[in-house]
């Protein structure tokens, strides 16, 4: 039984979620100057739909702890990775190589780089120091897509947040090639639409270009929602 509060998000129902803002209720949810936050409102949801009280939740790509936050709320247990950690409760590691044992986890929530367009920092195993344009960044994303399924119990869920690129006139579908990925490895089972929201490009000089020299701002990003088979 969901418990419906004004300081909680809204229990969405369909597949397009747009959220307002990065943050709800008086305290904060991850660090919403951080480059990439996740909207919080998504964990939330997904938590809702996903996992119950006293489950482990797991993010490989903390960033700045949104999943963090919003788990401890919500009385989820939660270990936060990310290679190079902003917070003393995120762990220092690779999300291709967590020091986990197999099959702990309840649910894994991963908002992973989708290019280089984003300089999260310099660290050798960054993967947002890769271009999606270079198949070797979904090299890593595979690897990453492994280490999940190794560390989810069985008929769990997986959730991952993800952005396409238009750069110079050329674009990269990296929600789909990403989708596809996920399906060698888990049975899908949605795809929410995210409204993006406070985009640097989100400027009327942005909308004026985007017009003029015929090309799209991206407007959503994918949540694509999968779960790990039953049985082995
Ligand atoms: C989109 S951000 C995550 C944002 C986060 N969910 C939040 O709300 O702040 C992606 C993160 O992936 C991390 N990252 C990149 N390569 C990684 C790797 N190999 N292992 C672990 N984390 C990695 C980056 O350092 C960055 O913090």
């Amino acid at each position: 039984m969901i418990k419906i509060s004004k300081d909680k998000p809204k229990f969405e129902t369909t597949t397009l979620w747009d959220f307002p803002t990065q943050n709800y209720g008086d305290r904060p949810h991850g660090d919403n100057k951080y480059p990439g936050v996740t909207p919080a409102f998504i964990i939330w949801n997904l938590l809702q739909r996903y996992t119950k009280e006293g489950d482990l939740v797991v993010d490989p790509m903390c960033g700045s702890g949104t999943s963090i936050d919003v788990c401890k709320e919500e009385n989820r247990k939660v270990l936060g990775f990310d290679i190079v950690p902003y917070r003393t409760d995120i762990k220092q590691a690779d999300a291709r190589k967590l020091p986990l044992d197999s099959e702990v986890a309840d649910f894994v929530f991963i908002d992973s780089p989708y290019s280089d367009n984003i300089k999260y920092n310099d660290h050798p195993d960054n993967i947002g120091n890769i271009s999606c344009e270079n198949a070797k960044f979904f090299e890593e994303l595979e690897k990453v897509t492994k280490e999940a399924h190794r560390i989810l119990k069985l008929g769990k869920y997986i959730a991952w947040l993800i952005g396409d690129q238009a750069k110079k006139k050329k674009f990269v579908p990296v929600g789909l090639k990403l989708y596809s990925i996920l399906a060698k490895y888990f049975k899908p089972v949605d795809i929410i639409c995210v409204t993006r929201h406070h985009q640097t490009s989100n400027t009327p000089i942005w909308h004026q270009r985007a017009r003029k020299y015929n090309f799209y701002l991206r407007g959503f990003k994918y949540l694509i929602i999968m779960q790990k088979a039953l049985k082995k």
